[in-house]
């Protein structure tokens, strides 16, 4: 497999705003002599996307459909909207095409299942890219917690002040339950992912409550088909109630809670809030010896660790700054992307797992599940063994001599 001289070739599906980290395929192969992948064909269903597709890849291959990609790529990156996820990245394992799918892994946990399953039948590589997994606050807060700094983790907490909601979620397809779900997946997959982690296990059984508070009250409404998010992102959007032309259909929670119990018995909860001033998220982990707390989720920020007895104390007994960018997370999205890269090309193991993924799927699906329904407590249905078996016990695909 593989065209002449391109090594490893590389589709992107969905040209929108994520599809920026496609470029990480270029920089990832500059800065690896081993690796040979470059981008040659994309994939999206609109015009506007086609021709975004153009401009950024001028010798790619641009189509229509993600099916006309079937002998033209050996490795896809999926950028599509959520609720497209299951469905296309079914049809490229099937295909031979290695996967990079975007998360959420999918909005149900059927889905998710079914695309695991089809992994697991097809032995087509599939990643699933949690980059926060890979942010530096994060890898900060593990360290932490696997030196034993803070005893034995018992509880986790993460309180996500998510201040760009209105911008990022209320004025697309994101708003549109069909579409998303919750944001309980589009939003929350990543830090569901993170207290997984830092806690050690998966969320077995989870209670969700939350509302439409604010942007449900605004009336100003239009269609904005054609523009990406960039094109009407403003700090200047403010108050949450002053927004305009927010998405014809808003009917996802603004704001929601979870509580968890992993299967190891560490409890959790996750807290969202899309009418906040101030965008970052904040952790507590608390164990039998200690505590850890994030002050800024970037470069700029630290993590603070108590380990002795007192009173209110904002100081800490040890503090550790977090490294990386200020802004964003370009850091984490190349580590992630040089990790899928190299995992095809080289058959190299990664540190991200589809089973992670799923079980971030089935905390937030079956959280927004019982906050739909009388807040019910849910427990997590368990995955096929065999598929188990397939991500924790993976067997080297053909395709992963690409580029080697
Ligand atoms: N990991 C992260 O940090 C991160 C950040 C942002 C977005 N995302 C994920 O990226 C995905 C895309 O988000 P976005 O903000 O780029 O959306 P977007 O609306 O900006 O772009 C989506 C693109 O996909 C195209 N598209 C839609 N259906 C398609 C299909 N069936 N086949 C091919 N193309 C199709 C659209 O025309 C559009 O160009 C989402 O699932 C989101 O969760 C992840």
């Amino acid at each position: 497999m593989g065209a002449d001289n391109a090594g490893l070739r590389v589709a992107v599906i969905g040209m929108g705003q994520r599809s920026a980290i496609a470029r990480h395929v270029a920089e990832a192969a500059a800065a690896d002599p081993a690796l040979h992948a470059q981008v040659v064909a994309v994939a999206d269903v609109t015009v506007a996307g086609r021709e975004r597709g153009r401009a950024e890849y001028p010798d790619a291959l641009v189509v229509d459909h993600h099916r006309e990609l079937t002998g033209h790529a050996d490795a896809a990156i999926v950028t599509t909207p959520d609720w497209t996820h299951a469905e296309i990245a079914i049809d490229l394992l099937r295909a031979g095409i290695a996967v990079y799918l975007e998360k959420p892994l999918a909005i149900t946990v059927e889905d998710a299942d079914a695309v695991l399953n089809t992994a697991a039948e097809t032995g087509t590589p599939l990643y699933v890219g949690h980059n926060f997994r890979h942010a530096a606050v994060v890898r900060l807060m593990r360290e932490i917690v696997d030196r034993g700094e803070i005893g034995e983790v018992k509880a986790v907490w993460c309180r996500h002040f998510v201040g760009n909601g209105g911008d990022y979620y209320f004025k697309d397809w994101h708003a549109d339950r069909a579409n998303v779900n919750s944001l309980l997946l589009q939003k929350a997959s990543h830090d569901l992912d993170v207290i997984h982690a830092l806690g050690g296990g998966d969320t077995s059984r989870v209670v969700g409550m939350g509302s439409l508070s604010v942007y449900g009250d605004v009336t100003d409404r239009r269609d904005r088909s054609g523009e990406l998010m960039g094109d009407w992102f403003s700090h200047d959007n403010w108050p949450p109630l002053a927004q305009t032309g927010l998405n014809p259909v808003v009917d996802v929670e603004d704001v929601s809670m979870v509580m968890m119990t992993l299967d190891n018995g560490v409890q959790a909860s996750y807290e969202q809030c899309h009418f906040t001033p101030d965008y970052w998220r904040n952790y507590t982990v608390i164990g039998t010896e200690g505590r850890l707390e994030n002050i800024g989720d970037t470069g700029g920020g630290v993590v603070k660790v108590w380990t002795h007895r007192r009173g209110w104390d904002t100081t800490g007994d040890r503090e550790y700054p977090i490294d990386g960018v200020e802004d964003g997370h370009a850091d984490a999205d190349l580590l992630t992307m040089t990790e899928f890269l190299r995992s095809v090309a080289l058959g190299e193991p990664t540190e991200l797992s589809p089973i992670a993924a799923r079980a971030a799927v089935a905390a937030g699906a079956l959280a927004t599940r019982s906050l739909r329904n009388g807040s019910v407590p849910i427990d997590v249905p368990r995955l096929p063994a065999e598929t188990i078996a397939h991500f924790t016990h993976p067997t080297t695909h053909p395709s992963q001599t690409v580029g080697s």
